[in-house]
């Protein structure tokens, strides 16, 4: 067990603070490169798709998978809205997706005319139920969208032989695992393309939104490439109806400077996880995160179960311990889902992980001090009950 410094809150206990990611202490390592890369960019006043985008757009794609290509954009949602319509979807179009998952994931489809059709989430990992896949899939089903969420890869090779059997096509929203492996293969893989958010508090953050698309199908990236750009591969000539949805030079100059130490990053955060899961593993009523035998998770965030999820919270706030929710609501629960769709049914993981999740603090930095002392506090919330 790691010793901690004694200091003593007002109450006498213990108290430390551990803040859910702390983002600066990430950044200051590299502040000087940062500068360097701020003072080039800015120079050089090449602001939109320039040297630094190619040289990101090259170095993520060896990095996430050697013989893709990748297109960098505005953010992880404009990445979904392109890769939909890269692949030639149209409205009407059944697309099926988990209950549980941000927003983002389904926005795109529904503004793009696509149905999306829900299915439950399975317990533990809290990823896409392969059975349910089974039961949902069928001849108007033309894509399916496996999230990565919390970091962790869904059973992609069975996701893959669904979809192959149904002629349909797969986009992973990779949007919270950057890194994340399915049988020793990464994102982008399995699916005939892949998305990114580099939303500053993702694995791989931006100083600002950010995101990208990868494919090893050169036409899906081009496609894309073209529709970001208004359309048009060629300036000033507009070929179809797309969008302004371009990475920024100085993103992806500091996307390059963090490509650097993302498997420093990943590694880290899957110690912390370890830490977690060593220290809470005696605590009963609390049920940890399950990471699939067969997945490699980088764990964007490591949610655990708990009861009485308001007071849980409240506890830890007391004793310096900030936590999260993600998300709240499962998808069929949000106000514009049930406005525009109705009733989609009730999917019970989903609704379970929305009322009882708590994320507790994850990141790079935290040290396996920082994750005792949130176990203790854990400890002390159940003892004291
Ligand atoms: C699962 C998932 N999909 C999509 C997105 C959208 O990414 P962005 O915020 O970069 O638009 C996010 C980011 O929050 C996400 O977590």
């Amino acid at each position: 067990m790691p010793s901690i410094t004694k200091k003593k809150s007002v109450a006498g206990a213990l108290h430390r603070e551990v803040g859910f990611l702390d983002l600066f202490a990430i950044l200051a390592p590299d502040w000087p490169l940062y500068q360097q890369a701020f003072e080039r960019v800015t120079r050089n006043t090449a602001f939109i798709r320039g040297a630094e985008c190619q040289r990101f757009e090259e170095a993520f794609a060896e990095w996430a998978l050697p013989g893709s290509q990748v297109l960098g954009c505005a953010n992880g949602t404009d990445a979904l809205r392109l890769a939909i319509r890269a692949l030639g979807l149209k409205a009407g179009d059944e697309a099926i997706v988990p209950a549980m998952t941000f927003f983002a994931t389904v926005e795109p489809l529904v503004e793009l005319g696509l149905v999306p059709r829900l299915v439950d989430v399975e317990e533990g990992t809290w990823l896409m139920d392969l059975k349910q896949l089974e039961r949902a899939v069928g001849p108007k089903t033309k894509l399916i969208v496996p999230v990565h969420l919390y970091g962790q890869s869904p059973q992609m090779d069975r996701i893959r032989e669904v979809a192959d059997g149904h002629n349909c096509f797969v986009l992973e929203d990779a949007a919270q695992a950057q890194g994340a492996l399915w049988k020793g293969k990464p994102v982008g893989y399995w699916g005939d393309v892949a998305t990114f958010s580099f939303f500053p508090g993702k694995n791989l953050g931006a100083f600002g939104d950010a995101g990208a698309l990868l494919s090893k199908n050169a036409d899906i990236v081009a496609r894309a490439r073209a529709l970001s750009n208004h359309g048009g591969a060629q300036k000033y000539q507009h070929d179809e109806f797309g969008y302004n949805s371009r990475l920024d030079n100085l993103q992806a100059a500091f996307l390059n400077i963090k490509l650097n130490r993302i498997d420093e990053w990943n590694a880290k955060r899957r110690q912390v996880a370890l830490w977690y899961s060593q220290y809470l593993a005696d605590i009963p009523y609390l049920s940890l995160p399950v990471e699939n035998i067969n997945a490699e998770s980088v764990y964007h965030l490591y949610v655990v179960l708990v009861e009485d999820r308001p007071r849980f919270q409240e506890f830890l706030a007391k004793r310096g311990v900030q936590t999260g929710v993600h998300y709240p609501k499962a998808i069929h629960q949000q106000p514009a889902v049930l406005r525009y769709f109705g009733d989609l049914g009730n999917f019970p993981n989903a609704e379970k992980v929305a009322a009882h999740g708590v994320s507790l603090p994850m990141g790079p930095t935290l040290s396996e001090e920082d994750v005792f002392y949130v176990s203790e506090v854990i400890r002390e919330y159940y003892e004291a009950k």
